[in-house]
C-alpha cells in the first residue's frame, strides 16, 4: 500500500468510520430484539456485526468481495442467490449494500427469504442530482479503499417504497436522525440523505 493510502486509510478512519461504525450499531440495537439470529448481507469488514455480536446477537456474514480483515465468520456468495435456506435467520441487515448491488431487488427478495422476522437496512435517499453527486463522491472517498466501485445507483424515498411493496415487505420503524457526522459537516453529507429502516413481511 503507498504511504498516501496508508494517510488516507488513517485519516478516513479516524474522522469517519469509527463514528459512522458506532452509530451505526445503536441505530440497529435500537430496532433488532435482544438476542437475535442475524445475516449481515455485505458485511464489509464485518466491524458493525462484531459488535452486535458483543452485545448478545448471533451474526454472521455473507460477501461478494473477500476481505481478509473480516472481523466476523463470512461466507462468499454471487451477489444473486443466498446460501442459505429459508428462514435460516430472525434478520437479515443490509448496511449501506443495496446502492452498490447490480440488482438491489433480487438482494431484497433473497433477504426477505431467508430472514423470517424481516429486514433492517440502511441506505440513501437521493432526490436531485446534486444529492446523488454527494453521495457518489462520499462512497468513493469512503470505499475505494476497499476496492468497492464508484457504481452507487441512489435512489429516491419513491423508489424505496416501490421497492419494498414490490418484495411485500412494510416499513414499521425509520430512523433518518442517525447522527452520523459532526454538526459542521452535517448540511452537506448527512441531512435528508441517510435513513436505518426495519422491513417486516407483510
Ligand atoms: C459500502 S460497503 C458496506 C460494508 C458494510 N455493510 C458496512 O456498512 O460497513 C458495501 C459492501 O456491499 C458489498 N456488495 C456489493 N454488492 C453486493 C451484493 N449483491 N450482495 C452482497 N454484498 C454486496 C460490497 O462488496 C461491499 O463490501
Amino acid at each position: 500500500m503507498s504511504m498516501a493510502a496508508k494517510v488516507h486509510r488513517r485519516l478516513h478512519r479516524s474522522l469517519v468510520f469509527d463514528r459512522r461504525r458506532n452509530r451505526l450499531v445503536d441505530a440497529l440495537l435500537a430496532q433488532l430484539p435482544a438476542g437475535s439470529r442475524i445475516l449481515d448481507i455485505g458485511c464489509g469488514s464485518g466491524e458493525i456485526s462484531a459488535a452486535l455480536a458483543a452485545a448478545g446477537h448471533d451474526v454472521v456474514g455473507v460477501e461478494t468481495l473477500a476481505r481478509d480483515d473480516c472481523a466476523i465468520e463470512l461466507t462468499m456468495f454471487d451477489g444473486l442467490t443466498l446460501p442459505f435456506a429459508d428462514d435460516s435467520f430472525e434478520w437479515a441487515i443490509v448496511i449501506d449494500v443495496l446502492h452498490h448491488a447490480a440488482d438491489p431487488a433480487r438482494v431484497v427478495g433473497e433477504a426477505r427469504r431467508v430472514a423470517r422476522r424481516g429486514i433492517v437496512v440502511k441506505d440513501h435517499y437521493a432526490e436531485s442530482r446534486w444529492q446523488r453527486f454527494v453521495l457518489s463522491a462520499m462512497d468513493w472517498v469512503g470505499n475505494r479503499q476497499f476496492g468497492v466501485g464508484r457504481d452507487g445507483r441512489y435512489l429516491s424515498r419513491h423508489e424505496w417504497s416501490e421497492l419494498w411493496s414490490q418484495a411485500q415487505l412494510a416499513q414499521r420503524e425509520t430512523n433518518e436522525a442517525i447522527d452520523l457526522y459532526p454538526t459542521i459537516v452535517k448540511p452537506l453529507f448527512e441531512r435528508n440523505l441517510h435513513f436505518v429502516t426495519r422491513l417486516e413481511r407483510v
